[in-house]
């Protein structure tokens, strides 16, 4: 990797220094100096950071490298975006253009990752009888489970479960079950909700961190879609079910020492939802180190209103 400080436009402003989380830039007597380029992590930010243009970065995609246009933020529109996203879970037939499907992934993969990997990875499913295949396989699953806990032996341990996790949500889902067999068997689709498209966003098998660089590229890819005029759903019953099916991992073709940590379908939506939602107010722990701790739960558009502390 050839990383190159242009010696004649550099004006030692030492960002570069500040701003490299690696290590590989330091100071040397008011200058910057690549000290260990093997630590560089390719996060381009002594590059992005540079007013000068004074640093050649060999291993960055120079044609990808565009000026920031702070005039183009709109915090408003943001917002419209984030609250005006819903899971979508009717869609028309209509397929996606594989052209936008890039362009969302191409701008996912300017979230964060750990370490700046850049190793989330995507399957991409449009075969219709393939995504039906993957719906009927993690139904079946969910209607054994129900079919287990209705007996015995399956009863008593769903029993012991509800006891010692009382917060899960499979009960929920359970007691809803036969309404769920009744209309999927009139045809509906409670899994992949009929949707052209598929994506599962994959990381190595190993080691940390994984699920949060596909998760964060999830949120990207649904807000992006939203803003596009597509739906999406994410869809954890799916990644559930891969956890525990090698048969279903080996229907969605998962990479070698690749683990699916984000499963979303996308499509165009059947119909349009027309009012944002409503949303619990969060509970946010303050610790400024004046008065102590304050427990608030702050919504948008009123006070904060002081809530107990959890004991
Ligand atoms: C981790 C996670 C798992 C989810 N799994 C499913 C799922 O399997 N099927 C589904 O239809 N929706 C699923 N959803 C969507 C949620 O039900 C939905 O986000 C929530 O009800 C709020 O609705 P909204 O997204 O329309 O605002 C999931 C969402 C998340 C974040």
């Amino acid at each position: 990797m050839m990383i190159r400080l242009l010696e004649e436009r550099c004006k030692p402003c030492l960002l570069c220094v500040r701003d490299c989380a690696a290590g590989a830039w330091r100071e040397d007597n008011g200058r910057p100096v690549m000290a260990a380029p093997e630590v560089c992590n390719r996060c381009g930010h002594c590059v992005a950071v540079c007013p000068r243009r004074a640093i050649v970065h060999n291993a960055l995609d120079q044609d990808q490298i565009r000026r920031t246009d702070r005039a183009l933020l709109a915090p408003e529109i943001y917002k419209e975006i984030v609250r005006g996203r819903r899971s979508i879970r009717h869609y028309r037939p209509q397929a996606v253009p594989v052209e936008t499907i890039e362009a969302i992934l191409a701008l996912a993969s300017h979230s964060p990752t750990a370490s700046n990997k850049q190793n989330v990875g995507y399957t991409i499913i449009t075969d219709p009888r393939l995504l039906d295949k993957i719906s009927r396989t993690v139904f079946g699953i969910a209607r054994w489970i129900y079919a287990r806990t209705r007996t015995f032996p399956g009863k008593w341990i769903y029993l012991l479960f509800k006891k010692l996790s009382p917060a899960n949500d499979l009960e929920r889902y359970l007691t809803v079950m036969e309404y769920y067999l009744d209309q999927t068997q009139k045809g509906r689709d409670y899994i992949l909700h009929r949707a052209p498209l598929l994506i599962l966003a994959h990381g190595p098998r190993k080691g940390s961190f994984h699920g949060e660089n596909c998760n964060i590229a999830a949120a990207n890819i649904m807000n992006y879609a939203h803003a596009m005029g597509l739906g999406t759903c994410y869809i954890g019953f799916l990644g559930i079910a891969l956890k525990f099916s090698r048969p279903l991992r080996q229907l969605v073709q998962t990479p070698k020492g690749r683990k699916v940590y984000a499963c979303l379908v996308m499509g165009y939506p059947a119909f349009r939802h027309r009012y944002t939602s409503s949303r619990k107010k969060p509970v946010i722990q303050w610790i400024d180190g004046n008065a102590g701790q304050r427990h608030t739960a702050m919504g948008e558009g009123s006070a904060n209103q002081a809530v107990p502390p959890s004991p």
